[in-house]
């Protein structure tokens, strides 16, 4: 599996602190099938680390993690709040934002109580530099939850939709991304890991529930093959209609 969501990186964020902690943690995620995994430190207005540290750290970790034979392959992201502020303050050095610098794609956070009116603004910047948003966990905004009609919104503007591997867990989230999976509203499914205790970097039992209620392809689109087409910038335009008819033998859990 492919983990595109962590804040591993440590001292740069609220994720790991120390270099052992994040070599624990690789370690952890390999140890449950993560092969791939990309470093998404946050760029928000409370953590203030210049780029160039983070790309520095990146590379010390990548050197500590062969020396200690960690099987896991690793790649540099961010996870940038939507705040105009913040983006104001990136908008010459936005490329360095996107995962592997690519240009292809970015992780965007909205605020956790709020969706500011500009949205759509800095969507449409993003999207028209052809570069794809991906919102992060769009269950933990409460105007999202309250009115999951926004997640079609965003998708029809071009963003793509990570959940966390904990949205699996309780019954009212893993019910609303079912659903949601059902539209082919879902495209990823991350760890957003912090910690070893609090949201670890561990993906293989939210793979096995995917598997389980809506069958391998999904899972195996969700956990691998939409991860790889990010590291691979490669387009995903036609998530879910490969699929078709899959949920068809499993509609009455819906109904649940
Ligand atoms: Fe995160």
């Amino acid at each position: 599996m492919i983990d595109i969501h962590t804040h591993l990186l440590y001292g740069l964020d609220d994720g790991a602190e120390t270099l052992d902690e994040t070599l624990a943690m690789l370690r952890l995620a390999s140890n449950s099938s993560t092969k791939e995994l990309i470093f998404t430190p946050h760029i928000a207005e409370e953590f203030k680390f210049p780029i160039d540290l983070a790309v520095e750290k990146f590379k010390e970790v990548k050197e500590a993690s062969a020396k200690a034979k960690i099987d896991i392959k690793l790649h540099l992201g961010f996870e940038v709040r939507l705040d105009k502020e913040i983006f104001a303050k990136h908008e010459f050095d936005f490329e360095r934002l996107t995962i592997n610098k690519e240009e292809k794609y970015i992780l965007v956070e909205f605020p956790f109580l709020d969706i500011p009116p500009y949205y759509k603004e800095i969507i449409k910047y993003i999207t028209t530099s052809d570069i794809t948003p991906i919102i992060v966990h769009p269950l933990r905004n409460s105007r999202i939850i309250q009115n999951l009609s926004i997640i079609k919104e965003l998708c029809s503007l071009g963003c793509l939709m990570q959940f966390n591997a904990d949205d699996t867990r309780d019954p009212r989230s893993s019910g609303i991304l079912l659903r949601l999976l059902k539209q082919n509203l879902v495209h990823f499914i991350a760890s957003d890991a912090h910690s070893i205790d609090m949201r670890p970097p561990i993906l293989s039992n939210a793979y096995r529930f995917i598997e389980k209620r809506a069958g391998k392809k999904y899972a195996e689109g969700l956990f691998i093959e939409n991860p790889r087409k990010v590291l691979e910038g490669d387009i995903i335009d036609d998530w879910g209609l490969q699929n078709g008819g899959f949920f068809d033998r499993i509609k009455d859990i819906f109904n649940r």
